[in-house]
């Protein structure tokens, strides 16, 4: 399990979020200093004016009508805003415009009330909420390009130190990539509010080394081992309505609605945050959905103690 993080495009490690990193010094440049003077100009009438007795035969002088003051106050910011439109525009072409190359690693994310499913078409991977890619080095860059869905209504998905936010649409596919030029697991969140529980969608975002990338992706590729000494787990999972949401690969489940269990246990939170991936966790996760998640999608299932026990120690045998 990754430390507690806090996501900032102030320390990127991807291209997108240097160029946005860029921008918005910039931006945050151009406003200080409007900020500086607006402030300085209050505050310097609020010293000099503030305690005079009142005086009703002293009246300030009235600029009313004086073309040159107009002009001033509305063609500076015009301007500045000419300008900061012209350079954000620019950043965003320059984003959006490259090409997926024919190396990148293909991802697509669909956002779900409330997690994330996380596939790999040319891999034949799926997965929940935690995304492995490759780092991008100097000498043969792997950019990751994601196509980004949703089944149900609007989020967003973002990921501060990689890239900008991207909403996650019904009908409609969004695109967004990243180049990560460092090795580390990265945090984001979903980032457009979508119901209950809206703040346990995280992201996380883990960049291997290249060969390391390779074994995730292998090893996400077997079909996890059947293990004798949990055949009454396994039974019971296949007997109940547990398949009708979720997919085991190499087995009869095969569900969509729900997170892919193939490699569950290979995760390393419960509910896309709602608690860390332990046995324990699982137990009462199973039990009880609602009592980690109110509003999650999966019932409890009123199952007794002993198959509680024997379903979760087929569940911790998917890693
Ligand atoms: Cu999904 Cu907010």
């Amino acid at each position: 399990m990754t430390p507690v993080q806090t996501p900032s495009i102030f320390a990127p490690v991807s291209t997108p979020a240097f160029a946005i990193r860029e921008l918005s010094f910039f931006v945050l440049g151009i406003t200080a200093v409007i900020f500086v003077i607006v402030a300085g100009f209050a505050i310097y009438t609020l010293i000099r004016f503030g305690r005079r007795p009142a005086n009703p035969d002293l009246e300030p002088a009235q600029v009313y009508g004086s073309k040159q003051i107009e002009l001033a106050w509305t063609v500076v910011p015009f301007l500045i805003v000419v300008v900061l439109f012209l350079v954000t525009a620019r950043y965003v072409w320059g984003i959006e415009r490259r090409a997926q190359p024919a190396d990148a690693l293909e991802i697509t994310v669909v956002g779900n009330q409330w997690w994330w499913e996380i596939r790999y078409p040319k891999l034949g991977i799926v997965t929940a909420n935690e995304i492995h890619v490759p780092v991008a080095d100097a000498a043969r860059p792997t950019p990751t390009f994601f196509t980004i869905q949703s089944v149900d209504v609007a989020h967003s998905f973002w990921i501060p130190q990689l890239a900008g936010k991207m909403d996650a649409i019904p009908n409609k596919t969004n695109r967004v990539w990243i180049e990560p030029r460092q090795v580390g697991t990265y945090v984001g969140q979903c980032a457009e509010y979508c119901g209950l529980q809206h703040a346990l969608m995280l992201l996380v975002v883990v960049v291997h080394p290249k060969d390391e990338f390779q074994a995730w992706v292998a090893a996400q590729q077997t079909p996890p081992v059947d293990q004798a000494t949990v055949t009454a787990g396994r039974q019971l999972f296949s007997s109940l309505a547990c398949i009708n949401c979720h997919t085991v690969r190499g087995t009869g489940g095969n569900g969509v609605f729900g997170p892919d269990l193939t490699h569950l246990m290979s995760r390393s939170t419960l509910g896309a945050g709602a608690a860390r991936n332990t046995p324990e966790n699982l137990r009462a996760w199973v039990k009880d959905p609602g009592a980690f998640k109110t509003g999650a999608l999966m019932p409890a299932m009123k199952l007794d103690d002993t198959q509680l026990d024997q379903l979760v120690a087929y569940l911790v045998t998917l890693r």
